[in-house]
């Protein structure tokens, strides 16, 4: 039966150069799992398994103490994650709400409410009713209009400060705007991501290799807090506001009121809010909801109450963690059971071995259902899922259906535990899975054709080429035709249909409009965005993200593709010392494992002669755009070092790429400025031995002054 990879490779032979690449991918996989486990409640493997990673970690770090990284698993107390977030006291604790599942429930809520407030039994104290929306709340606060700090709500008192992060998102004003503003104030609300926002980032994320979200909550809250704020500027995450804390003053004196303030203040706030005038409007709220709930572009878990007086709001206070002014209503989590016919693989671009379950077709929520995802082989095992067995199914997070459990009374007799395949079922290459990796991957590379199919839908995808009229369906018949085999096919179409007896244009669904609009198309893609032509490659590990990076880095396709070449010729057994590759590595935002992925696409020739031929057929590579205005330090490279006092690193590292300048992580002879704050060590050495510019933070500050 399926197991988890467990590393295995013998520490004996482990040379330091693998031990360091293998030790990376361990924290990223225990960090994972930290988080699966500590924050969102769904831990995806056994404790026996998360021991084994960090017992190999324990090991590896054993025989090579000068790889112990200082935010290694080994180093932080206990397992609770290592994050570089510092810690933010909330001046008004963030607490959660009460529940009430049914209209009984509701109906006891206000009559405590009245009771409380010593109203009359047949006054309704006014309610303003709210989606619940299911994301990550947010504290945001503003000093003289100017957002200061953001917050995450972590144990409710103290929360995590992702001030940087939050200014990459759209949603979240920098000044406040309209003409009541309070000196201080504290807006809450919640991060959140649009369900096909959600989709779209996953399917990324499964085509370059990384981590897969369950739900656009667990997606949202990922991507905030990232230690890279580039990588939660380049995510869709938007934000309602709902709420507040500290206030140096009230702008209104009811909830509703205090809405309306927020949406002038420059705020997103949800549009479905209503104010309720009696229980039935309340109920009425509810089951309108409910009835939109899954057309919404969201995802929401309830409905949320509030009084709508603020000074009753006040005198009812708290109850415990939870405001007596306030409740949510849930909605019934949406499962269904049906039976589970077949668990179908699926192959990926990279390799990665996806199962599928195909189900009897189901309605759950009002859509009809008929696949669940089954993630990987470990899932499978775990939940002991069979062919033919009824299984409990889920929409999480509204989305996609996922197995919840199984229902052991009906399994039939002649069901056998899944065995996973170990070879593709594609191409009948084995099947490997890389150390500390649960993912199996099939090895057949170039050779495998569904690889190679989704490699070109990815060529064409949105992100990368975009080729109007040449989707997933037109690159599959393609393909199957033997008309489009690699990335340069598409370009050479139009010249081989002219030679050729049977023409696009006699094809069933085309005509000669849509084979000119097609060609047309194609051509247009001739010239094309350097960083658009490295993601479309589809190297693993290399996202939109890492795609700008690289070409933000290299300028042009000449300089970037010599420097992969370097880099791969320099790849040894004992590691690689070339200076192309140490460049690269030194990038920030670019680690060993994006480094590798790169070294390892161009070490392989097959790769470089389809690129090259590619590139004959274009016209133009254009190469990155510079952030739009010249700022001083624009296309400059810099290094910050020491303790910095005016900002985080991560906010200064943020700014500087606003205004276009390259943030590297260590300081060598293309180095323009070093920023040292106190106690900069060994990078201020370096500066000053290359002779490279040393700023204080002051002198940085001024230089980019007014920009
Ligand atoms: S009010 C003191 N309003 O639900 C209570 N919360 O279960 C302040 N949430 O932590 C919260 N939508 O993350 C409020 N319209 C809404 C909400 C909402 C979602 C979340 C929020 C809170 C959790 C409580």
């Amino acid at each position: 039966m399926a197991k988890t990879a467990t590393p295995t490779a013998d520490l004996s032979t482990l040379t330091k150069a693998k031990a360091k690449v293998e030790l990376k991918r361990l924290a990223l996989t225990i960090e994972s799992h930290n988080k699966k486990y500590y924050q969102d409640d769904a831990p995806s493997i056994s404790d026996a398994e998360y021991d084994a990673l960090r017992q190999r970690i324990v090991a590896i770090e054993e025989k090579f103490p000068d790889l112990v990284a200082r935010d290694s698993p080994t180093q932080t107390v206990g397992a609770a994650p290592a994050r570089g977030f510092a810690k933010v006291q909330h001046a008004v604790p963030m607490l959660s709400l009460g529940n009430a599942f049914s209209a009984e429930d509701v109906a006891e809520f206000v009559g405590r409410v009245r009771r409380f407030l010593k109203r009359d039994a047949d006054e309704f104290p006014a309610i303003v009713a709210e989606p619940k929306i299911d994301g990550l709340s947010l504290s945001l606060r503003y000093e003289l209009g100017k957002l200061v700090k953001a917050a995450t709500r972590g144990d409710g008192f103290t929360g995590e400060d992702v001030t940087a992060n939050a200014r990459t998102l759209k949603e979240i004003p920098n000044q406040l705007a309209g003409t009541t503003i309070p000196d201080a104030c504290e807006i809450r609300g919640e991060v959140y991501m649009l369900k096909s926002d959600f989709l779209a980032l996953n399917q990324k994320q499964e085509e370059t290799g990384d981590t897969v979200f369950a739900n656009p909550r667990n997606s949202a809250a990922g991507s905030l807090r990232q230690k890279d704020v580039t990588i939660t500027a380049s995510r869709p995450l938007k934000f309602f506001a709902y709420a507040w804390g500290e206030m140096s003053d009230l702008p209104s004196d009811t909830q509703h009121g205090m809405l309306a303030w927020l949406d002038k203040a420059g705020f997103s706030v949800n549009p479905l809010i209503k104010l309720c005038r009696s229980v039935d409007d309340v109920l009425e709220f509810y089951n309108s909801i409910g009835e939109q709930r899954a057309a919404l572009g969201y995802d929401i878990d309830g409905v949320v109450y509030k009084v709508d007086r603020l000074d009753w709001q006040e005198r009812l206070g708290f109850a415990g963690r939870a405001p007596r002014w306030a409740i949510a209503h849930k909605f019934a989590a949406e499962q269904a059971t049906t039976i589970l016919e077949k668990i179908e693989i699926q192959v990926g671009r990279t390799g990665a071995l996806t199962p599928v379950a195909r189900l009897q077709p189901i309605t759950v929520g009002g859509v009809v259902v008929q696949n669940a995802t089954l993630h990987n082989a470990d899932e499978i095992a775990r939940k002991d899922i069979r062919e033919g067995d009824t299984v409990v199914i889920q929409r999480a997070g509204d989305v996609i259906p996922q197995i919840v459990s199984v229902v052991i009374e009906k399994r039939p007799a002649t069901a056998r535990p899944y065995d996973f395949p170990d070879k593709c079922p594609r191409c009948g290459s084995h099947v490997a899975s890389e150390e500390g990796e649960v993912v199996r991957r099939c090895t057949g590379g170039l050779i495998c054709p569904a690889q190679a199919v989704e490699k070109l839908k990815h060529f064409v995808s949105r992100l990368a080429f975009d080729i109007d009229g040449l989707g997933d369906k037109q690159i599959q018949e393609f393909y199957d035709d033997g008309l489009v085999m690699h990335p340069v096919d598409i370009f050479t179409l139009e010249r081989r249909d002219a030679r050729s007896a049977k023409k696009l244009a006699d094809r069933e669904g085309y005509g000669e409009t849509s084979v000119r609009n097609l060609f047309a198309a194609i051509d247009d893609r001739r010239k094309i965005e350097l960083n658009r032509l490295i993601f479309a490659l589809g190297i693993r590990h290399i996202g939109e993200g890492n795609a700008k990076l690289l070409a933000r880095h290299y300028g042009t396709m000449n300089a970037f593709r010599d420097a992969m070449l370097a880099a791969a010729a320099g790849k040894t057994a004992e590691g690689n010392t070339s200076e192309a590759y140490q460049d690269l590595n030194d990038i920030d935002g670019v680690g060993d494992i994006v480094a590798e992925a790169l070294v390892e696409f161009f070490a392989e020739p097959r790769n470089v002669i389809a690129l090259n031929d590619l590139i004959g057929e274009l016209e133009e590579v254009i190469p990155v755009a510079q952030p739009a205005g010249q700022s001083p330090v624009s296309g400059k490279t810099v290094v910050f070092t020491g303790s910095l006092e005016k900002f985080t690193r991560d906010e200064a590292k943020a700014r500087a790429e606003r205004l276009g300048a390259k943030v590297a992580g260590s300081v060598s002879k293309k180095t323009d400025y070093v920023v040292a704050g106190d106690d900069a060590g060994s990078k201020l050495k370096k500066a000053r031995d290359l002779g490279v510019a040393v700023l204080t933070e002051d002198e940085w500050l001024a230089m980019i002054e007014g920009t």
